[in-house]
């Protein structure tokens, strides 16, 4: 079932489009990603959904029901702010069920829900100390209690886990993904880390200037990006691009030539100029592997694997090889590349050929 839909949503500041006309259909119970460069809207599309800012034109549904002009409280959504936003002077018990109180619950209902909360979020410890007394960690998590108690049919996530260092960013990604499944409650997250998208979400959705560039699972993002931003935002390390050409069911790299893969070459056999993308990790053995002779400048070992760097012509590239690969610095070396893993663009619209 469609739970929230965006309907040519839009916001202005003065002269100024910062996100254009904008449709989202989100369904019940999913997990969804905004992910994208610093100032690309996503704070203002999370935004104009919680009711804290003002749409410019277009209209916002949850269940079907028209709510664009609704104030924030009565949306249903319950918002996590990326500074937690705690009350210092509170204990962590009502900070939690500070916004019950408000809208005049009964002491024992708020007690109850606190005291669920804060079992779910491994705080039944911490209910009467001060946020001041807990740790990064503890804090966000008290920050997610809160919206936990007011039971939303919505969490909004604005970078909950920006001031976290990485371990416990690592933990809390995991966490909060269990606790929504468990609970159900469709979840709108807002981050500029690809990893985090990718590791929390059903459906990651890539913003660029305001503007959706492509609304996938996870590892459709990964396998078949819809143009090379995306190509280049998604995956870690980034994607390699060259200025290539096709010509007979062959690429040529600056004076080499690679032998596309079977279904590729049917598909685009003889296409001219392109952008021609590999994965760092693609360049690997495969039944469609196509040999490589680049010059290696730098040589990373990280164990598990071993980073290359170098150039091909003039252009530069990544390649992660097996740790026992004989490669060394200053000289060039022959690598495989998996031609099935290959991605072409268009080198005018950077549109996934
Ligand atoms: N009150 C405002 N007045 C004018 N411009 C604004 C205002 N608030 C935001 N903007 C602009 O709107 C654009 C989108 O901002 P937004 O905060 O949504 O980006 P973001 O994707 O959340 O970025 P970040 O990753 O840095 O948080 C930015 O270019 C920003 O400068
Ligand atoms: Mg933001």
């Amino acid at each position: 079932m469609e739970h929230i839909e965006f309907r040519k949503i839009s916001k202005s500041y003065g002269a100024v489009e910062v996100v254009p006309p904008l449709d989202l259909s989100i369904e019940q119970g999913e997990f969804i990603v905004l992910v994208g460069p610093s100032g690309c809207g996503k704070t203002t599309t999370l935004r104009m959904l919680a009711g804290l800012e003002e749409t410019t034109s277009g209209d916002i549904f949850i269940d079907g029901e028209n709510i664009t002009d609704k104030r924030p409280g009565d949306r249903n959504c319950a918002m996590v702010f990326q500074n937690y936003a705690l009350y210092p002077h509170m204990s962590v018990r009502d900070n939690i069920g500070y916004a019950m109180k408000v809208h005049g619950a009964a002491k024992a209902d708020i007690d109850a829900r606190v005291e669920e909360a804060a079992g779910l979020l491994g705080l039944s410890e911490y209910l009467d100390r001060k946020p001041r007394n807990l740790s990064g960690g503890q804090r966000q998590r008290v920050a997610i209690g809160r919206a936990l108690v007011r039971q939303p049919q919505v969490f909004l996530f604005d970078e909950p886990l920006s001031n976290l260092d990485a371990k416990l960013r690592v933990e809390m990604r995991s966490e909060i993904k269990l606790l929504q499944r468990r609970l159900g409650t469709t979840a709108v997250y807002v981050t500029h880390d690809q990893v985090e998208a990718m590791t929390m979400a059903d459906r990651v959705v890539v913003m660029r200037s305001g503007v959706i560039e492509q609304v996938d699972a996870p590892i459709t993002l990964y396998e078949r990006p819809a143009n090379k931003f995306v190509a280049s935002f998604i995956g870690s390390p980034s994607m390699n691009f060259f200025d290539a050409r096709i010509e007979n069911d062959q690429l040529l790299l600056g004076h080499q030539r690679l032998q596309l893969a079977a279904q590729e070459a049917e598909r685009i056999g003889d296409f001219g100029r392109v952008i021609f993308g590999i994965r760092p990790e693609h360049c690997r053995d495969s039944e469609a592997a196509a040999q490589l002779t680049f010059g290696v400048e730098v040589i990373e070992p990280l164990g598990s694997n071993t980073l290359l760097l170098g150039t091909v012509g003039d252009q530069k590239i990544m390649a992660q090889v097996d740790p026992r690969f004989a490669a060394q610095a200053d000289a060039p070396s022959t690598i495989p590349i998996d031609m099935s893993a290959a991605h072409f663009f268009d080198p005018i619209t950077e549109v996934r050929l």
